[in-house]
């Protein structure tokens, strides 16, 4: 009788302890890996992000939109008041916002259309990665 209880109470901290995590889990996270899928194969008809721009610090060679590398970093900068999750946001969904200095305004403009939040979580979190 006394073995069921205690086992009953083990069961039910764990379940408390699993609770909780599942707490701390459900804040809304990105997904990397579907991230980086999306930035190196584009999704639906929208252009894969590595078109034009590269992700790896020591890159040679021309693309048309600014290296990636450090971006999250550099994202904390860019404006005033923003956060770098917003920021990387706002460059994906509304490019032609703010221009990155030296670059011009080509990025592709359409991707508010094609990604859902999801999506969006996802590309940000890879973006971190790099
Ligand atoms: C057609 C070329 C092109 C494509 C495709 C493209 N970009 Fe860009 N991107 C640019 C250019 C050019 C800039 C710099 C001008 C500007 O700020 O809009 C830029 C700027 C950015 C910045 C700001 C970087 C900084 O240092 O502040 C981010 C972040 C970014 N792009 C992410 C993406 C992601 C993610 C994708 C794919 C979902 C993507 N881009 C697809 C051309 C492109």
């Amino acid at each position: 009788m006394m073995v069921t209880f205690m086992r009953y109470c083990a069961m039910l901290l764990m379940m408390l302890l699993l609770a909780g995590c599942g707490v701390t889990d459900s804040a809304p996270r990105g997904d990397s890996a579907h991230g980086e899928r999306i930035f190196r194969e584009g999704l639906n008809d929208a252009p894969p992000c590595m078109t034009c721009h590269q992700t790896a610090a020591n890159a040679t060679g021309f693309s048309l939109g600014p290296n990636l590398a450090g971006v999250a970093e550099r994202a904390a900068t860019r404006i005033d008041g923003m956060t770098a999750d917003d920021y990387l946001r706002q460059s994906i969904l509304d490019p032609h916002r703010y221009l990155v200095p030296g670059y011009r305004s080509i990025m592709y403009p359409q991707y508010a259309t094609v990604f859902n939040d999801q999506d969006v979580l996802d590309i940000i979190a890879f973006l971190r990665t790099l």
